[in-house]
């Protein structure tokens, strides 16, 4: 892409932003719930919003219906798996792009500070079921296709697309499909991108290399017929739920230490290359504070924790259904209890072993009890680990681009979280497979107050072709001087006040992301989008330590310094 193309996509990108952020508006109000089977309809909706998108782009469209299955012991027909082709040129490249058009539930009583469904635009950010989570990077990949469109340019790559709506209930369906197009529509591909997982902080880029698999598991203990009065039963009856909750706390440690004998052992050997990796990464504590709101970290360092999350497997108890859960005090006795719980496994470990293991364990721990109580445990679904290699073509271009777009080479990641299809992609179409998040770690995705930043999203949708170097401007701000801004922008106005000057330039938002001295006094543009200026990134700058490594609005300049009122 030539510096000229470049500019007229930037340009095209920029003027069309609320555009963008309307479309997302659309899609986040279709609750496509696919693991609520009272939402089915909702994610067919969905389905339907991102053909008729597609459609209009003129995208070759192929749907597959993978028939139907039982959820909540209904039988439910599963959503279309919506495959699309865009430019069949062979001297160009093929990527195929992955997603999901469905996202977790959300309700308003969860703790939601607006109506989930309605996307909430505030302080520069995004609120909404879903909107990081992917539809915002699912979307994000049309406009791509629609800015060259609409300006009458060539794509520099060919685009086959892979979009399906069971992401988050197991994407039942499939890997079969993946399996049998990888010799048909697939066919073309070189290389596979997908977009849904997140930046390891807030400020910098990532490209990502691992994920962690899960085994999701249930242990269900029954034992009277019905439920029952303690007050009449209590201390003559096996209660289940004094078994469950016993086996439950023989999983794992509060420390996150599993329990389940011999599941260290497969574990891969940390090598002396990964360990100095983690010394290079832009990573701190307070992105994992920020990110969970609160400071309950388990580890001393660092390293330690993004060992724990990315390269050791973990234990998650996540709830019983059949307990008695609400406001109130009821002397029940529940008759049937299932706990719930899921291991993220790491390279290698297999998850048939996995599950032999749990099994086993649980079985023993419970023959302990002597109860009469009858258990039943069983993994509900299971997806392997997957690790790439960074030094693919794939990635070393995907790295060119995020330098040239964002002025910064972007850290290699590994996740926490779990994306099987990403191993299905690998192993059927033998190409490499790369992650390019455009969320943050801050999002909240399955949580409550998911949100999605435009200028992020905008971004992004540049970032998926080569753009031109941006001028990295380094230039020493004397107080009250500004030649960095008149050096990056070619700006030669009279004003000598900073704050005027960067309205002048439209510039809304300046992002600190370094250190700060009491007297200012370095400042390294990195970062802009466009000629509009729309967002600085400056490092060492003066301001308040607090607001550090946090993106700002200013109104207010002193001296060479900016006055940070509000952070956002
Ligand atoms: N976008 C996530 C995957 C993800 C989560 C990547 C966290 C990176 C960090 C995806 O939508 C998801 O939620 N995956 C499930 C997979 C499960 C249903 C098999 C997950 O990780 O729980
Ligand atoms: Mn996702
Ligand atoms: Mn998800």
């Amino acid at each position: 892409m030539t510096q000229n193309t470049f500019s007229k996509v930037s340009e095209y990108i920029k003027q069309n932003e609320q555009r963008y952020i309307e479309k997302l508006r659309d899609a986040v109000a279709i609750p496509s719930v696919s693991g609520d089977i009272n939402r089915r309809a909702d994610v067919f909706k969905m389905g339907k919003w991102l053909v008729d998108e597609m459609q209009r782009l003129n995208i070759t469209i192929k749907q597959h219906l993978p028939g139907k299955h039982m959820m909540d012991g209904v039988e439910a027909e599963l959503p279309p798996i919506i495959m699309g082709s865009y430019g069949s040129d062979e001297k160009k490249k093929t990527v195929l792009v992955y997603g999901h058009y469905d996202v977790q539930p959300a309700l308003l009583s969860d703790g939601w500070n607006t109506d989930p469904w309605t996307l909430v635009e505030k302080e520069g950010k995004l609120y909404g079921r879903g909107s990081t989570d992917d539809k915002a990077p699912v979307i994000s990949w049309l406009w791509v296709i629609e800015a060259h469109q609409k300006l009458g340019l060539d794509m520099p790559v060919n685009v086959l697309m892979c979009f399906e709506g069971m992401e988050e209930s197991g994407s039942e369906g499939l890997d079969d499909l993946i399996h049998s197009e990888s010799t048909k529509f697939f066919k073309t591909a070189d290389c596979v991108c997908i977009s849904d997982n997140y930046w390891l902080g807030t400020t910098k880029p990532c490209l990502t290399y691992g994920l962690r698999g899960v085994s999701y598991f249930q242990i269900s203990i029954k034992g009277p017929g019905k439920d029952l009065h303690s007050g009449l039963f209590g201390g003559a009856v096996h209660e289940p739920m004094t078994d469950l909750v016993l086996l439950l706390s023989k999983l794992v440690t509060p420390e996150g230490k599993i329990l389940v004998p011999s599941i260290y052992d497969d574990v891969a050997p940390v090598t002396e290359a990964e360990e100095k990796m983690y010394e290079t990464l832009d990573f701190s504590f307070k992105d994992v504070h920020n990110a969970t709101e609160s400071t309950n970290t388990i580890h001393k360092t660092e390293k330690e924790l993004l060992m724990a999350r990315w390269r050791y497997p973990s234990l998650s108890l996540h709830g019983i259904e059949g307990a008695f859960y609400s406001s109130g005090a009821k002397t029940v006795i529940p008759a049937k209890v299932i706990g719930k719980f899921s291991i993220r496994s790491v390279p290698n470990q297999d998850p048939a072993r996995l599950t032999q293991i749990v099994t086993d364990y649980v079985n023993s721990e419970f023959k302990k009890l002597n109860s009469k109580n009858v258990i039943g445990i069983e993994c509900l679904h299971e997806g392997k680990a997957w690790l790439a290699d960074v030094n693919d073509w794939n990635f070393r271009s995907a790295a060119t681009a995020i330098e040239k777009v964002f002025g910064v080479k972007p850290d290699m990641t590994r996740e926490g979280g779990s994306i099987p299809v990403t191993l299905t992609f690998q192993e059927a179409l033998q190409k490499s497979v790369l992650l390019l998040p455009m969320g943050r770690s801050d999002d909240g995705a399955h949580s409550t107050n998911e949100k999605h930043r435009p200028v992020h999203c905008v971004r992004n949708t540049k970032g998926a072709d080569f753009p031109p170097n941006f001028p990295e401007v380094e230039t020493t701000i004397e107080k009250g001087t500004l030649q960095h801004l008149e050096a990056y922008s070619g700006f030669k106005g009279e004003e000598k006040d900073l704050n005027s000057i960067l309205k002048k330039l439209k510039i809304k938002r300046v992002f600190i992301v370094g250190f700060c001295t009491e007297y200012c006094v370095k400042a390294t543009a990195v970062d802009s989008l466009s000629n509009g200026f729309e967002t600085l990134v400056i490092t060492d700058l003066i301001c308040p330590v607090n607001k550090l490594n946090e993106e700002v609005v200013f109104t207010e300049m002193k001296g060479c310094g900016l006055k940070l009122i509000e952070s956002f």
